[in-house]
């Protein structure tokens, strides 16, 4: 009979480049409060500057030139690095470009971060 072997220590993830769908989420989170996007965007439905990111994952949005887009991670990672590209309708041109502060890693954290606030009741 072999020797069972120990179930290998989980080594912990390093929170700055997150494998895990929590440490994504996670990471995500400290961009939203640390690089200021709350300053601009809620996370519980109330408008600020911005939208809410709150149940916006996955559903259709109207942007200023009348033309219509869903938030999935592309359009996402467009409205971080390129504001200006589309402007979400009734809102200002207001948002600064991400482009050169933020980590690929903070960028899919950020991502995974809006899909987690995702109404669960939508349809997917
Ligand atoms: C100075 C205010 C301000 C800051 C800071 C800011 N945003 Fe924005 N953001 C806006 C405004 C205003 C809009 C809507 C107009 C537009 O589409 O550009 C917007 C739109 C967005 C959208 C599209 C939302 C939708 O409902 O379609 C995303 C995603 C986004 N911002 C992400 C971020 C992230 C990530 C950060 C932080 C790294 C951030 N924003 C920081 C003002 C801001």
């Amino acid at each position: 009979m072999p020797p069972v072997a120990a179930a290998a220590p989980v080594a912990p993830e390093d929170p700055d480049h997150p494998t895990t769908a929590e440490g994504k989420i996670a990471l995500g989170q400290r961009v939203y409060e640390r690089k200021g996007c709350n300053s601009c965007h809620s996370v519980d439905g109330s408008a600020r500057v911005g939208p809410s990111w709150r149940g916006i994952w996955g559903q259709p949005v109207k942007l200023a030139d009348a033309t219509v887009r869903t938030v999935d991670a592309a359009y996402v990672e467009e409205s971080i690095l390129h504001p200006q590209a589309a402007i979400v309708a009734g809102y200002p041109p207001a948002m600064p470009s991400f482009e050169a502060q933020l980590r690929p890693d903070e960028l899919a954290g950020v991502i995974a971060y809006i899909a987690s606030l995702a109404d669960r009741a939508a349809p997917p």
